[in-house]
């Protein structure tokens, strides 16, 4: 028999959810007994993804999306809601590292980078707002980036987003308080994925796992928090940023927060 939980017959929308911490957040909603609904482009990565979840007992559904596309989105949402009745858990996951200094930079980069990771937030939240009213209850989750908090050098088209993606999901969440609709919004470090495979990190800004991430996001919803930052310890990074600027400056470049290439 399954184990009761807090996720029991949730049904979670994941963007994002065919690699990385996306796909770590399905499998253990999943094995939390949640119902997954799966978004990203790569469909086979999420059928296999889907069967690895229906084949330990657990419930999953693929939907082919590109979050930067409305109608894809409006599709995510609505076959969801069609299949299972009820929308719990939006995770807003899906994102791309769009990197290049400003004197380089093509400014379709810029509108790439806002168009997955700031405007493909803000068409699920325009398409599931009804849902979640009418039910009364809903939960959406926001994977940010400490970048938003500290910009790193070379990285203005990726935190310029997310640092929309900031400001939108901080009003959102006082907005939404009456619905009964939760936010939160998740700041993790450098983490473990794809993404970032070609970058090699600085000894003091270790990758961390796509495990540590996923059991902050869990626990985070589960005790309604606001803002979770992933590891603890970064929590310090905007605080210091806005105390002197020029230290964290410093600080950032002495140590090569930026990271290399790696060949
Ligand atoms: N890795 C890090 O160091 C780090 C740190 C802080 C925050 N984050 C954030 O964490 C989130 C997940 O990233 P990750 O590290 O797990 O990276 P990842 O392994 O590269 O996964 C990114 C996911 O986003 C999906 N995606 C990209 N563009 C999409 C689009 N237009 N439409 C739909 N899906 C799209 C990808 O799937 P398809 O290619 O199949 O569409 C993939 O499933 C991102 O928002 C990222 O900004 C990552």
């Amino acid at each position: 028999m399954k184990e009761a939980t807090f996720f029991d017959n949730k049904v979670v929308i994941i963007t994002g959810a065919s690699s990385g911490i996306g796909k770590n957040l399905a499998i253990r909603f999943a094995q939390l007994n949640a119902k997954v609904a799966l978004a990203a482009r790569d469909d086979k990565k999420l059928l296999d993804i889907e069967n690895l979840i229906k084949s330990s007992g657990h419930d999953a559904l693929t939907i082919k999306a590109d979050i930067s596309v409305e109608k894809d989105v409006a599709n995510l949402i609505n076959t969801t809601f069609i299949k299972w009745g009820k929308i719990d858990i939006f995770i807003s996951n899906a994102g791309q590292y769009i990197q290049g200094r400003i004197e380089d930079i093509d400014l379709v980069q810029f509108h790439n980078s806002f168009a997955v990771n700031f405007f493909g937030s803000l068409y699920a939240v325009k398409q599931i707002l009804p849902i979640m009213s009418k039910q009364g209850s809903g939960h959406i989750v926001f994977i940010n980036s400490l970048d938003s908090k500290k910009g790193i050098v070379g990285d203005a088209p990726y935190v310029a987003a997310k640092s929309a993606l900031d400001g939108f999901g901080d009003v959102l969440r006082q907005e939404l308080r009456d619905l009964r609709i939760k936010v939160s919004t998740v700041y993790p470090g450098r983490v473990d994925t794809p993404m970032i495979d070609n970058i090699k990190v600085p000894w003091i800004s270790p990758k961390i796992s796509t495990e540590k991430v996923v059991s902050a996001i869990i626990n985070g919803i589960e005790k309604e928090k606001p803002i979770i930052i992933v590891p603890k310890i970064s929590y310090l990074i905007g605080a210091l940023n806005n105390l002197s600027p020029k230290l964290m400056d410093w600080f950032y470049k002495k140590f090569r927060l930026e990271g290399t290439r790696k060949s």
